[in-house]
């Protein structure tokens, strides 16, 4: 299935680990309707690790654990398509799932008839236990080709956590999005170093195929199978807004049937969002690179990001209606001065001579001013906090 725009859900895995069923599922998608996370746009559900039992039936075929969803699949995704929700399942590409459970590797074709007998719309696919004889693509595009004939429009989520070259060949597989990233923990720590890798992935985005950073850990506080320390308010809301600037799928992991105005409001942020979701889907860049002479130029490999600020970085992305998104991100620990947060409309591709200025939006205390005399001046950054804004190009004068 091929996709315009970063699949947008829940994930079971980050809170629940292997204690998941049926229950819990249908007050997940409760919940995901009454508070407003479904027409936010968050309409996978998806079923992690676990989920099945430890053998496959005289057929071959995989087994929900009767005890865990005695009712079988075909009866959540009635419930969720009931509800206007999408249906998400996990397995994997090697002999077993992470945790253990049996996977796909010479039973794709079969697995992929039944996700489509039990109307499934998403497939996560990981990547433990892999035979090693086997070349990564081609596992991957294994499953991708079972899917696009398994008679059901299936959003494949490939999770190889981006090794083996990931992002080589990805996009010949059939996947939508692809784990360009190991696995999230709930911490600061892991959020930054999360961040700092991708940022030398960014290129690799875009329609059609997204950098997937993991599901989010906002508002798990410290709770839950991958909770470590927690972290606090303006840190979940840098990882929000980073992993939706940079169009990573947004995957909610928290428990959402109980959660505070603090992770809702971060979570249902609708100018954030837009800018996850904005219909041209372009990735996003560096402005305050060090400055490349034109003899110099860009060249796309690790070399080219040496003189990044990974720890302070300013981005900017086009979007659809000619609006810039522009966010600093500081990920160091200390205040980002004066100099750092200057941005020159040149850095944006803005040129004096157009007789425009920009009117930002500040997407979270919801100011709003004017860039002077082509620069825009952010002042305070406090670390592990962002400053996010949408720019709207007007007459100078
Ligand atoms: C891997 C994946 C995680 C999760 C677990 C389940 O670690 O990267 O996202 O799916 O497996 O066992």
């Amino acid at each position: 299935m091929f996709t315009t725009r970063p699949p947008m859900g829940w994930n079971s895995w980050n809170t629940f680990g292997p204690k998941i069923h049926e229950k819990l599922i249908m007050e997940i998608a409760d919940a995901m309707v009454e508070k407003g996370y479904r027409d936010a746009g968050y309409t996978y559900i998806v079923i992690d690790d676990c989920w099945s039992l430890r053998e496959r039936d005289a057929e071959g075929n995989l087994v929900p654990d009767p005890e865990k969803f005695p009712h079988g699949m075909k009866y959540i995704a009635d419930y969720l398509h009931q509800r206007g929700l999408n249906f998400g399942m996990y397995s994997c590409a090697g002999y077993l799932t992470c945790a253990g459970y049996p996977a796909s590797y010479e039973h794709e074709w079969d697995d992929a008839k039944s996700f489509a007998e039990w109307e499934v719309d998403f497939l996560k696919y990981d990547y433990c236990f892999h035979p090693v004889s086997v070349r990564a693509d081609i596992l991957y595009k294994r499953m991708g080709l079972a899917l696009a004939n398994c008679g059901r429009d299936i959003l494949f989520s490939a999770c190889s956590w981006g090794s083996d070259h990931t992002r080589r060949w990805i996009k010949e597989t059939g996947a939508s999005m692809w784990r360009s990233t190991g696995d999230i923990m709930d911490s600061w720590a892991s959020i930054r170093d999360i961040a700092q890798s991708q940022l030398k992935v960014m290129e690799y985005n875009g329609h059609g195929c997204f950098n997937d950073m993991d599901m989010l850990v906002v508002g798990m506080n410290g709770k839950g199978n991958v909770g470590l320390t927690g972290c606090t308010y303006e840190e979940y809301r840098l990882h929000f807004s980073l992993w939706a600037f940079m169009n990573s799928p947004l995957m909610i992991g928290c428990d959402i049937r109980q959660m505070d105005e603090q992770t809702r409001s971060i979570l249902t942020n609708r100018d954030i969002l837009a800018i996850n979701q904005d219909p041209d889907g372009r990735s996003p860049f560096f402005v305050n690179s060090h400055v490349f002479t034109p003899a110099e130029n860009r060249s796309p490999d690790d070399a080219f990001y040496k003189d990044y600020p990974l720890d302070t970085p300013i981005l900017a992305k086009f979007l659809s209606n000619g609006d810039i998104a522009i966010g600093l991100f500081n990920l160091s620990d200390t205040e980002v001065s004066m100099w750092q947060g200057t941005i020159t409309f040149d850095m944006l591709g803005l040129p004096a001579t157009s007789g425009k200025t920009l009117e930002l939006r500040d997407l979270w205390s919801g100011e709003v001013f004017r860039a002077v005399n082509g620069v825009i001046q952010i002042n305070k950054c406090a670390p592990h906090d962002c400053r996010v804004f949408r720019a709207r190009i007007v007459d100078a004068n």
